[in-house]
């Protein structure tokens, strides 16, 4: 492994000295902890995306608002363009509606007279809005790179080989399996085929309320934090009534036991954005800005969400910040594009960043603005590219645990 330091000029010390960078990075084996890797092929089985095929506009064309508009403007009501919070501003300022997950998935229901859905946001989202849209609706991601490892974390096999191990220990029957609006629609028609639902981080803890009314178990996917957070902080379980099932450890690395006593079987995922943030952050935020509060996303860690003033989804986020009042100072702890934009529109409040390094969601914005335009002109001269389309048998099953959660109360 070769490494690489950096040279200041005579007499002056290399800051540098004692981090050595690596230059060559060798793809991790499939270990607990490696990540997958989008579009690499490294889980076939998993939901991810690929590269675009797209003859794209480069990224410096002046005219790429202007052209964006302007194809907007012919696709009329043909079209219609779903924002999610963490997209970029270029992209944003196209939407029609902008939402967390939970929104987005009903608004892509409730607009039945546009031919074109172009989904601002990533994979899985986009395969919800083709499962809960009509037949002749279709749904276009701008660039099929854009997904998100937190979903790519539950492979279908994965999730089969667990419940075969619940299976074999009797407990089956009385395990509900609820997923996390983050993941492929393979699995949520596996939720749905075996009486479960979906979930968004704003309804989880009616969602799991659900589940406990029929059976005594949930099998809680691919998000750990968020599963762990609603029920100990919402429920008011307690820590030891969860238990991990790590998918890449035989019988997910828990004994007959542990499996039977837990409440809730966390599945081992999370978010590579919201998982960053620590209990360092808010202890250094507080220190820092006196009266500060911190607002965090239930995707964070548990330690991170208990140590939190607020804990909330994005659209719960906008608006606690929406209604604070002027001057009150926020240390918010969620997808950067968003932080941003909130400390933009709101400069008589003190926003802020809860971590000090950069945290954007790196596939949600690969939703940029050439890829957007692309796909609006390739719509304007005839063509329907990168569309989402789940297939028939996927798609109604995952409708049912979708449409369970959108009965909630
Ligand atoms: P919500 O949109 O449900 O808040 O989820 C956040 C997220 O990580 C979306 O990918
Ligand atoms: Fe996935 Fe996290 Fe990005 Fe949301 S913010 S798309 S959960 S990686």
């Amino acid at each position: 492994m070769r490494t690489v330091s950096h040279r200041f000029g005579p007499g002056l010390a290399d800051p540098w000295d004692d981090v050595r960078v690596s230059t060559t990075w060798v793809e991790p084996s499939g270990t607990a902890t490696a990540l997958l890797l989008l579009g690499r092929g490294s889980d076939p089985g998993a939901e991810r995306g690929v590269s675009c095929p797209g003859a794209l506009p480069a990224p410096s064309d002046p005219d790429l608002v202007e052209r964006a508009r302007v194809a907007r403007e012919k696709l009329g009501d043909d079209l219609f363009v779903l924002g999610h919070h963490y997209q970029r501003d270029e992209v944003i300022q196209f939407a029609d509606v902008t939402g967390d997950s939970f929104k987005l998935a009903q608004q892509a229901a409730a607009r039945p007279q546009a031919r074109w859905i172009v989904f601002c946001g990533v994979h899985f989202m986009a395969e919800s809005a083709d499962i809960l849209t009509a037949d002749h609706q279709q749904v276009i991601l701008p660039d099929l790179a854009a997904g998100c490892s937190m979903a790519d974390m539950a492979a279908l096999s994965q999730v089969e080989t667990a419940w075969e191990h619940l299976t074999d220990l009797g407990l089956a029957d009385r395990t509900v399996p609820v997923t996390y609006m983050n993941s492929s629609a393979a699995i949520k028609a596996f939720v749905g085929r075996r009486g479960g639902l979906v979930c968004t981080s704003s309804n989880a803890k009616r969602a799991l309320e659900w589940a406990f009314e029929r059976g005594d178990k949930v099998l809680f996917l691919p998000d750990q934090h968020l599963g762990r957070n609603t029920a100990v902080l919402q429920l008011g379980m307690s820590l030891s009534d969860c238990v991990v099932w790590d998918p890449h450890q035989p019988h997910g690395g828990l004994s007959e036991a542990d499996l039977a006593r837990a409440r809730m079987v966390l599945w081992r995922g999370h978010c590579s954005v919201h998982g960053r943030f620590t209990l360092d952050c808010v202890t250094e935020v507080r220190q820092r800005v006196p009266g500060v509060q911190v607002l965090v996303h239930p995707e964070c860690r548990y330690e991170v969400v208990e140590a939190a003033d607020h804990v909330g989804s994005t659209e719960q986020i906008i608006r606690t910040i929406r209604e604070a009042p002027p001057g009150s100072a926020w240390a918010v702890g969620t997808e950067l594009n968003l932080v941003r934009r909130l400390a933009h529109e709101h400069p008589d409040k003190q926003v802020m960043f809860l971590d000090r390094t950069v945290c954007y969601c790196s596939t949600m914005n690969r939703i940029d603005l050439p890829h957007l335009v692309w796909s609006l002109e390739e719509l304007v001269a005839g063509r329907v590219v990168n569309r989402i389309q789940v297939d028939p048998d996927t798609a109604h099953y995952a409708r049912v645990a979708l449409d369970r959660m959108l009965a909630l109360p």
